[in-house]
């Protein structure tokens, strides 16, 4: 994770971002502490890399990163504005010991398209990460990767629009929650045959960012507008446990956003 030091709303790369609305470093830092604290509560390891001034989306580590088994695939930003990104996150990597390291080709938004089920990396695309980056994924780290079609501009990145509940190596065990008009019709038949017990995700959910959760498999991190998203979830035998994340939606970001999960593996 990222403390959000230097956050700010300077530029639009999605349809969230306003720079004309007052933003808050301040408030960004203490609502990212509490995730951040969350996580610990939860019995979860945090790692932080130091921000960088001059790129403020720098918070959203997800993007920054795609680890399994411990082997870690770079990113290739999309916008010139977080291109500087990558290569803090590599050294990062790079510092901390980690030696299988392949930087992407293709423009790939890594965690921010890319949800690992546990045998299956999903990958999304339509606004950020490039198609041709899934092939790239699939050889690089050496997992099966489905193609998922985004065609919602507020949801521009997989993480927008859905989450992993649980991971399984029997691929027909995993849990996943989705938000389906966010995809295109044949990747919405693609979802519906590989996850056919999955929870679907209402556009009130996807609005307030539910659809950026992080789940341990147990507890689900949802931002604090998500009840309804994490009473259906609590339902199905999930913990919900809601943050306020206001502040980092004006970047159009949520728990998930701000959050590169390391899969040692
Ligand atoms: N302002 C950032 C961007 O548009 C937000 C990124 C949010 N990250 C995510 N994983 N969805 O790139």
């Amino acid at each position: 994770m990222c403390p959000p030091r230097f956050f700010a709303v300077d530029y639009v790369i999605n349809p969230w971002m306003d720079p004309t609305q007052p933003v808050s470093a301040d408030v960004a830092v203490a609502q990212w502490t509490e995730l951040r604290d969350t996580y610990r509560r939860l019995g979860h390891t945090v790692e932080e890399i130091e921000p960088q001034p001059g790129l403020p989306d720098m918070v959203f580590a997800a993007n920054s990163g795609t680890v399994v088994d411990g082997r870690v695939l770079g990113s290739r930003f999309r916008a010139p504005q977080r291109a500087a990104e990558a290569e803090h996150f590599r050294r990062w990597f790079v510092e901390h010991g980690y030696r299988d390291i392949t930087m992407p080709e293709k423009i790939n938004e890594a965690e921010g398209d890319f949800a690992w089920t546990g045998t299956l990396l999903l990958a999304g695309t339509g606004f950020r990460t490039d198609p041709a980056a899934h092939a790239e994924a699939q050889e690089v780290l050496g997992v099966p990767v489905v193609s998922l079609q985004l065609v919602d501009p507020r949801y521009y990145h997989l993480d927008t629009a859905l989450f992993v509940l649980a991971e399984a190596t029997d691929t027909t065990r995993a849990q996943i929650v989705y938000y389906p008009e966010a995809f295109s019709a044949g990747s919405r038949r693609v979802l519906e045959r590989v996850f056919p017990d999955a929870v679907l995700a209402t556009s009130e959910d996807a609005e307030c960012f539910g659809l950026n959760g992080v789940s341990d498999g147990r507890n689900v991190v949802l931002p604090v507008e998500a009840t309804r998203l994490g009473e259906l979830l609590a339902a199905r035998g999930y913990e919900p446990v809601y943050v306020d994340i206001s502040e980092l939606r004006k970047a159009g970001g949520g728990p998930k956003c701000c959050t590169l999960e390391i899969r040692k593996g």
